[in-house]
């Protein structure tokens, strides 16, 4: 006879044992004894968009983290959406449309051009216009090429692109499955932070990307690049927002630490992995 008491447990040990897989992927070799204990009320980083926030730079100086409680955000969902998600948190000022509807990526990067936009341009080697599959269903939105794109013109490609080709794998995905492009598309000197105008003038390029793409899921990493996409600037952190699904123009998008962040602190790759759980359900929900 069958015993279906022990069914719930064979679906905890089955997450439990893919949780520790994805660990694995991502290069943790050791459980420490914080995980076991109880964990703390979750403090964060103050961190607003277009001065402190982000993955610092491997070089950068970072300020003294001020730590606030969280206020609570009341979302209507954290559960994954089976069609688009529910949640609008901020009342977005996005950027508009473009006059002219762009036809492929191509499009965008020949209106890109040697671009003089702002003032990142005189110090970059390649402009980092994005890379991957230009019918992606996940695209990944980081905040800005650091000194190894810089010199190789393709985002993601040093120590925080190995972590991101890792935490696509764990998902059961190829880095050529899906797109991967930036906030700003040129490196900010010394890896700081892409500044407010940067941002302006670069972030309409980013949207023409998505239009044409037209993903079925985003990743935003990290904070600029979430609070670029979504409009807001006062939410302060990233770590508040993530691991819910957030409505970018009809397409669901889910905020996450950026892999740069997770090379400092290893023991958020936990949130991370369930964070990309979720998306990962929601592609194989939305096949
Ligand atoms: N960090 C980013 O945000 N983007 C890159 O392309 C590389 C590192």
């Amino acid at each position: 006879m069958e015993d279906n008491s022990i069914q719930p447990f064979q679906g905890i040990a089955e997450d439990v044992i893919q949780h520790l897989r994805f660990l694995q992927t991502i290069g943790v070799t050791h459980l420490g004894g914080a995980s076991a204990s109880p964990r703390p009320a979750p403090t964060e980083t103050v961190s607003p968009v277009v001065t402190e926030t982000g993955p610092a730079a491997p070089n950068q100086v970072q300020p003294a983290p001020e730590t606030v409680a969280p206020a609570p955000i009341i979302l209507q969902s954290h559960e994954v959406p089976s069609t688009m998600p529910q949640v609008s948190l901020f009342d977005a000022e996005l950027p508009a449309e473009p006059v002219k509807p762009d036809h492929s990526l191509e499009d965008i990067r020949l209106d890109i051009g040697d671009c003089q936009r702002c003032k990142l341009a005189p110090t970059r080697t390649h402009l980092v216009f994005g890379d991957g599959n230009p019918n992606a269903r996940l695209v990944f939105v980081g905040e800005a090429p650091g000194a190894d794109e810089d010199a190789s013109g393709i985002p993601f490609v040093g120590k925080a692109g190995q972590l991101l080709n890792k935490i696509i794998e764990a998902i059961g995905m190829k880095r050529d499955d899906v797109f991967i492009c930036n906030v700003v598309k040129c490196r900010p000197p010394e890896n700081r932070t892409p500044e407010r105008d940067e941002i302006a003038a670069c972030n309409g390029f980013l949207h023409r990307q998505l239009a044409v793409i037209r993903p079925k899921i985003i990743v935003a990493l990290g904070a600029p690049s979430a609070f670029t996409l979504l409009g807001d600037n006062k939410i302060g952190s990233i770590t508040r927002i993530r691991g819910q699904f957030f409505d970018y123009r009809g397409t669901p998008l889910m905020p996450t630490f950026h892999p740069a962040y997770l090379l400092r602190s290893p023991d958020k790759k936990r949130e991370v992995w369930e964070d990309m759980k979720k998306v990962r359900d929601f592609l194989k929900q939305n096949d």
